[in-house]
């Protein structure tokens, strides 16, 4: 042979190889295209703002595992998820999360993308809702209307106080006892030469219903709102669900309570009255005062002045100087004359 019919026999070799690549590669187009975020023929999966980060690299078999039927010829069976694309697959990549003692329903029987799209979403963290709405999704809505909800949840900030996931405190939350409400509510309010015993132990909820209630302030029972409020032992509900209501009960006591000039009930005379009675927090504050007895250092006045309240306590009474009004004291054993 010359040198020219090894060229042209070279040159065909050369051209069927290439041909044959060719074909080779439009045969495996789809795999070929693994690395791009739609793997050749499927609508692109990380088309929105928030796309799972192994779907944006392209890498859907790390996910989608080849079986030996081909793909796209076969279009069910050619792939398998681990765990069906239950949690099980999460964990391949993630840290487990159900491992603490208070697990969410769904985390637990590993249905993750009941909340979380694996391929995209335009909610951050592929979510399927935003806000509260992904918890109605399971959760009825209807039992948050509240007539004076707590405005974390009238805001949809479910996550300010709940773990979607998990927790080592009850109902998944983000804190115990009164450690949660710490994380928004500041701490000085609840500390003081006198704290109530609740108050003390932690127990908000003795008095307030976290999401909401049909009294003002969150409060679990009826408590006036204003300052003045004409007597009815049914408006102070919530302090008589832990005090005996006879602290107001009558003008003379013994042993009713100590807030009193001899038998003289000073609860009475400030508490008990058709109009005008003063409600419980003009002189206590329910949570805690740099005060004996709770007895709060200024009592709001009129508009925006506080009025100031000193007040000392014995063994056996005490005295009280409202703003710049004379001291009044009060005596149980040896009763103060024009106190
Ligand atoms: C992190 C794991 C994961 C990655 C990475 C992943 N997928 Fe998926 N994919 C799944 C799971 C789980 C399902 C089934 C659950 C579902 O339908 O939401 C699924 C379903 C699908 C389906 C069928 C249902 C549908 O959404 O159309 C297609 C097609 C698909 N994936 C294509 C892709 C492509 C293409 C890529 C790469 C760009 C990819 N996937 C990357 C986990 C993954
Ligand atoms: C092949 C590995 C892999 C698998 C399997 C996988 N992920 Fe991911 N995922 C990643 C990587 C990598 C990131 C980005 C890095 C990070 O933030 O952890 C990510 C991020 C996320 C994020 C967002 C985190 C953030 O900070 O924005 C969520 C939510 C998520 N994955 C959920 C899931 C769920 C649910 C599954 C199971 C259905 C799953 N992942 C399976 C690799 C994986
Ligand atoms: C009830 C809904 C819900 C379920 C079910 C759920 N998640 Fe989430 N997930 C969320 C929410 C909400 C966030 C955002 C958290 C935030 O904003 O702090 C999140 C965030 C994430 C993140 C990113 C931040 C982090 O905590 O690491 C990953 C990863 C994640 N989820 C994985 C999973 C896996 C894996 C499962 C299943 C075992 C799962 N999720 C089940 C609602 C859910
Ligand atoms: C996919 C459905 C689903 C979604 C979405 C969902 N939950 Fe749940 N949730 C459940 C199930 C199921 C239970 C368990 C009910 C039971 O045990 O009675 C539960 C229970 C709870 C509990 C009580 C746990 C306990 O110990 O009693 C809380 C708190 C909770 N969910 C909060 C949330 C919050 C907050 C969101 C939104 C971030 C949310 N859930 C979204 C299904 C869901
Ligand atoms: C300010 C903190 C806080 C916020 C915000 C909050 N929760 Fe709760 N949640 C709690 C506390 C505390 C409990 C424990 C029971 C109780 O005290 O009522 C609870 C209990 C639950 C329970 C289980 C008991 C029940 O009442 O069914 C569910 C479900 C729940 N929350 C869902 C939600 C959802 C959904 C949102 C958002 C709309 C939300 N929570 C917002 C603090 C909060
Ligand atoms: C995620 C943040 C957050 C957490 C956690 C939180 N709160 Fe609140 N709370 C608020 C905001 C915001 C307001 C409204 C502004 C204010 O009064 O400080 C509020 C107001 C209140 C009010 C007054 C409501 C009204 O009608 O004026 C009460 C009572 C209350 N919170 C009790 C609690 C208790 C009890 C806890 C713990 C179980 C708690 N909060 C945890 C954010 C939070
Ligand atoms: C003994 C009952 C009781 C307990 C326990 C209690 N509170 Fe209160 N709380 C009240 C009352 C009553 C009011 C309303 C006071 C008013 O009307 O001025 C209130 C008001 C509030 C307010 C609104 C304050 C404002 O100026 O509007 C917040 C916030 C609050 N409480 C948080 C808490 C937290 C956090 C705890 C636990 C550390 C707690 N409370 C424990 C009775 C209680
Ligand atoms: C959940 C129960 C509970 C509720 C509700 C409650 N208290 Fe108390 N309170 C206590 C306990 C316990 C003590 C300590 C023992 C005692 O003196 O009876 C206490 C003590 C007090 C004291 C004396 C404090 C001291 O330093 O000796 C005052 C004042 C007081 N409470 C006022 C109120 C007022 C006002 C209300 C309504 C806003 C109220 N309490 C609601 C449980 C409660
Ligand atoms: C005019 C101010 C004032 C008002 C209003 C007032 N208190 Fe008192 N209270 C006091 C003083 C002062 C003491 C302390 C008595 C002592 O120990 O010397 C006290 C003590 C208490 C105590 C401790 C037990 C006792 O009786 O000695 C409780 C409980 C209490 N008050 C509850 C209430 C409740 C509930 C209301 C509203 C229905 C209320 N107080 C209204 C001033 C007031």
């Amino acid at each position: 042979m010359n040198n020219s019919s090894v060229k042209i026999i070279g040159l065909s070799v050369a051209v069927l190889m290439g041909l044959f690549a060719v074909m080779l590669v439009l045969k495996e187009r789809p795999a070929q295209a693994a690395g791009t975020m739609n793997c050749g023929c499927h609508p692109n999966k990380a088309s929105k703002t928030f796309a799972h980060q192994p779907v944006k690299d392209g890498e859907c078999t790390s996910c989608h595992k080849a079986t030996e039927l081909k793909h796209p010829k076969f279009k069910k069976g050619a792939f398998t998820l681990t765990d069906n694309g239950k949690a099980g697959l999460c964990n391949e990549c993630h840290e487990r999360k159900d491992t603490k003692k208070f697990v969410h329903g769904p985390v637990g029987s590993g249905d993750c993308l009941e909340c979380h799209d694996v391929h995209q979403s335009d909610n951050k963290y592929q979510l399927k809702e935003a806000g509260a709405a992904l918890c109605f999704m399971c959760h009825e809505k209807a039992s948050f209307d509240r007539k004076f909800p707590h405005p974390p949840i009238s805001e949809g900030k479910c996550l300010g106080c709940h773990d979607p996931h998990q927790s080592d405190n009850k109902y998944m939350l983000k804190g115990a006892g009164s450690s949660l409400c710490m994380k928004c509510h500041d701490k000085a309010m609840f500390t003081g030469k006198s704290t109530h015993a609740p108050v003390a132990a932690g127990e908000c909820a003795s008095c307030h219903a976290t999401h909401g209630t049909q009294y003002p302030k969150l409060l679990k029972k009826s408590f006036p709102e204003d300052f003045y409020a004409s007597f009815d032992k049914s408006q102070y509900e919530l302090c008589f669900n832990c005090h005996s209501a006879t602290l107001a009960d009558d003008q003379r006591t013994g042993a009713e309570t100590n807030f009193r000039n001899g038998m003289f009930n000073l609860h009475f005379v400030h508490v008990n009255k058709a109009s005008k009675g003063r409600s419980c927090k003009v002189c206590h504050d329910p949570h805690a005062s740099s005060q004996p007895k709770l007895i709060s250092d200024k009592i709001s006045g009129f508009g925006r002045w506080r009025i100031p309240i000193r007040y000392t306590k014995n063994e056996v009474g005490g005295t009280c100087v409202v703003g710049c009004h004379k001291p009044k004291s009060y005596d149980r054993n040896d009763p103060v004359i024009n106190p």
